[in-house]
């Protein structure tokens, strides 16, 4: 499958980058600057490029910081129409990413739906460490809850979440995304409190 990311050069872009390169995906990583993406995607051993070709792919995932969410979007909103969008976005408030933050459209997923009625959204991801995912020789120890309105969409992604090593499962409608987003300032929390890298595990689903 083509998997394209929308600032796939930052952190969390890499390991994504390099588990489904692993699986035996086609992974394109986007940049605002295509050179910079090329370069980076060079280091990684797959193909790069600029944020628009990214959104030329079987699935796209949206990898930037909330401040640049809405922006990055909005300029990409023909590109993504009828794609389908994996937004992994944590709505933190910069100065107190301990605490939760709810944005004025109750969650990042829900409004990166709103901004892009023509794609479909499915949250995921934001409970997994991006130092996790780029040691290759680390198994995180962490589910991956998908939330979506679009049924087969959430099938499909909780799939992908398998082919990067974790354990995907189903989590219902793109409004429990902000139940979702929400935990991960309690797990920032819980990571100083306690020094570790906390993750998520559901009991229970064999
Ligand atoms: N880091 C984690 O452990 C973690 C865990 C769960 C969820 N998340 C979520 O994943 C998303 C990405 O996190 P990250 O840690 O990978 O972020 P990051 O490394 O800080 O940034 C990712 C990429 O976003 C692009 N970017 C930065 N500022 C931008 C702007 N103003 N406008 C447009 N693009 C911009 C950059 O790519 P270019 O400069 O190449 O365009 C950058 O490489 C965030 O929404 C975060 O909440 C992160």
């Amino acid at each position: 499958m083509r998997i394209g990311l929308i600032g796939g050069t930052g952190r969390e872009g890499t390991g994504l980058a390099l588990r489904w390169k692993r699986a035996g995906h086609d992974v394109f990583l986007g940049s605002r600057d295509a050179a910079r993406g090329q370069a980076r995607a060079k280091e990684l051993g797959v193909q790069g490029g600029s944020n628009e070709q990214a959104c030329d792919a079987d699935v796209v995932l949206l990898a930037v910081p909330y401040g640049a969410h809405a922006k990055t979007l909005t300029g990409l909103r023909d590109a993504l129409s009828g794609r389908v969008l994996i937004d992994i976005t944590v709505p933190l408030a910069p100065s107190k990413v301990q605490s939760v933050n709810l944005p004025s459209g109750q969650s990042a997923a829900l409004e990166a739906q709103a901004l892009l009625p023509e794609t479909t959204v499915v949250a995921a991801l934001h409970h997994v460490s991006s130092a996790h995912l780029a040691d290759l020789e680390h198994t995180p120890d962490c589910d991956v809850l998908v939330c979506s309105n679009d049924k087969p969409a959430r099938a499909l992604v909780a799939d992908l979440m398998n082919d990067l090593g974790l354990r995907g499962l189903e989590a219902g409608r793109l409004k429990n995304a902000i139940a979702l987003e929400s935990l991960t300032p309690v797990l920032i929390f819980m990571n100083k409190k306690y020094g570790t890298t906390t993750g998520l595990r559901v009991t229970g689903i064999e």
